[in-house]
């Protein structure tokens, strides 16, 4: 698990906005701080990326670069994941997409199942998947997109971009995809009986969207 606000920079600030009350109203900032974050990951992700040689004609010469030797699969869980997807996706700019519809379907008793419903997908066999979403809370949406994407096609490696994770959360993905690779804006401890990261932001979807 990697939390991008271990050292102080900028995502630290970003997170802090994000989580502000008086801040978060502004929702222009709100969704724009999850893309930025979102690039930040894109950057910190690429560096364990696979790369390869190429030689590039310049104007005076021939130059010997390093140029990523695949494009990632960019999924992301809707509504919420879009402004952090669009992030990685400025970065990323040649990457394939990915949207899956996860959301908590309520049952009378007050409990709650998640149900997939909308997913467009491209091929992933053998392929690198970084999937977005701001909040992990119990864990489930990211569980379960995952044990889908898993069977559609074989990805070979899996990274997860979230804002703001609590430690349950991280527990339980980790224990259902031990090799999976988390990358945190922020970690956070508590997580209430209904499934709300404390002190957290509050509803990603709503302040990003309305
Ligand atoms: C939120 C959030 C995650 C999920 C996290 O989405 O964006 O997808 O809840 O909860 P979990 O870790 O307990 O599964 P929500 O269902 O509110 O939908 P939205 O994106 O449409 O707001």
């Amino acid at each position: 698990v990697i939390n991008l606000s271990d050292q102080c920079s900028l995502v630290s600030q970003w997170v802090s906005e994000l989580r502000d009350v008086q801040i978060q109203t502004d929702r222009m900032r709100f969704r724009r701080n999850l893309e930025r974050i979102g690039e930040i990951a894109a950057y910190e992700i690429s560096k364990v990326l696979d790369y390869e040689e190429k030689e590039v004609q310049t104007p005076l010469g021939i130059s010997v670069c390093d140029v990523l030797k695949e494009q990632p699969v960019l999924a992301t869980i809707l509504r919420a994941g879009l402004p952090l997807h669009q992030g990685l996706l400025n970065y990323f700019d040649k990457a394939d997409n990915a949207f899956i519809s996860a959301y908590r379907k309520h049952q009378r008793d007050g409990s709650f199942e998640i149900s997939l419903e909308y997913v467009s997908c491209p091929e992933l066999e053998n392929r690198v998947v970084i999937i977005s979403d701001p909040m992990l809370a119990t864990g489930s949406s990211l569980v379960k997109t995952i044990q889908y994407l898993r069977e559609e096609g074989h990805p070979r490696e899996i990274h997860i971009v979230v804002a703001i994770a609590c430690t349950v959360g991280i527990e339980y993905v980790l224990r259902s995809e031990p090799n999976v690779k988390l990358w945190c804006g922020a970690i956070d401890e508590e997580l209430t009986a209904k499934g709300y990261i404390v002190p957290g932001l509050g509803d990603a979807g709503d302040l990003a969207f309305g």
